[in-house]
């Protein structure tokens, strides 16, 4: 593949996403960042100043930004997207996290929408071929009386071409996998559209019964053979889906069905396990 000639800077700008927010609430107070250490840490620290449901905080750069596990996410200026999004849902706690699998759908979709070819690997990787496009870190940021913010930090290899030494085999880009340059600023609006579609439906029901079946259609775990990996131990088995709760389903060997809730899981084929 050619080199892919990148206008830098010209299409992403606050100016620029704000002229094409179409929602209603989801990014009507946006906070633009040309670099910060992390978009999840600078959510964490505004949740104390109590802002609006919804607000965005965008970077064209982070120098920390931080991944699942304690990982780090690699946040290069001028390519991708990095942002994170605060909502006050009214909904118990224990619920909310599931949110991070309805966040995980609304992008996928909305990058479908434009045809790429996305698939999800559970909980909320955005995956295409095997290799990994975005990742979603969601946070919990505790108020008083069993309050709570939630931040849902999203990353998406957008217009990057080249990748540090560890990530070249599994990472992807839009721009690697399309051929093509792609506006920043475009896709960030269409994205939010499509999540706030997404959470309003899932601010009604709070499960993922509005869901489950888009979600498990673009389930890249589904019917494959999948290593689960317990502080108690691993195990081998077929992911079967995904319950309301976002759970994986994984039948064993012994045919009985485990629902995995936050164990690291391994699809045979998509990077990790071979
Ligand atoms: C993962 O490990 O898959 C999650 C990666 C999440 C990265 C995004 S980039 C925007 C936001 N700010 C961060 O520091 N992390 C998230």
């Amino acid at each position: 593949m050619g080199r892919i000639e990148i206008n830098h800077s010209a299409d992403f700008s606050a100016e620029r996403i704000r002229q094409g927010i179409a929602g209603q609430w989801l990014g009507r107070n946006l906070i633009w960042k040309e670099t910060t250490e992390s978009t999840n840490r600078d959510a964490a620290l505004l949740a104390g100043e109590k802002p609006v449901h919804g607000t965005v905080i965008v970077a064209d750069c982070q120098t920390g930004g931080k991944g699942r596990r304690g990982r780090s996410w690699t946040s290069p200026a001028g390519v991708n997207l990095y942002f994170s999004i605060l909502m006050k849902p009214e909904m118990e706690t224990d619920k909310i996290s599931t949110i991070t699998l309805v966040t995980a759908l609304a992008v996928a979709e909305a990058l479908r929408e434009k045809e790429v070819d996305v698939q999800i690997k559970w909980p909320n990787d955005i995956v295409i071929h095997g290799r990994k496009l975005a990742g979603i870190l969601t946070e919990l940021k505790l108020l008083e009386k069993k309050k709570a913010y939630v931040i849902t930090g999203i990353g998406i290899n957008v217009n990057q071409t080249e990748f540090p030494e560890d990530l070249q085999e599994n990472a992807v880009s839009l721009a690697l996998e399309t051929g093509r340059n792609w506006n920043r600023s475009i896709l960030l609006c269409d994205i939010l559209k499509r999540l706030e579609e997404r959470y309003d439906r899932f601010f009604e029901t709070g499960d993922l019964s509005f869901c489950l079946k888009e979600y498990e259609a673009l389930l890249a775990n589904r019917g494959r053979n999948v290593m689960v990996m317990e502080p108690s131990g691993a195990y081998a088995g077929v992911a079967l889906g995904i319950d309301e709760r976002g759970r994986l389903l994984v039948q064993r060997e012994d045919g009985t069905v485990a629902s995995v809730y936050a164990g690291e899981v391994s699809v045979r084929g998509i990077y990790g396990y071979v």
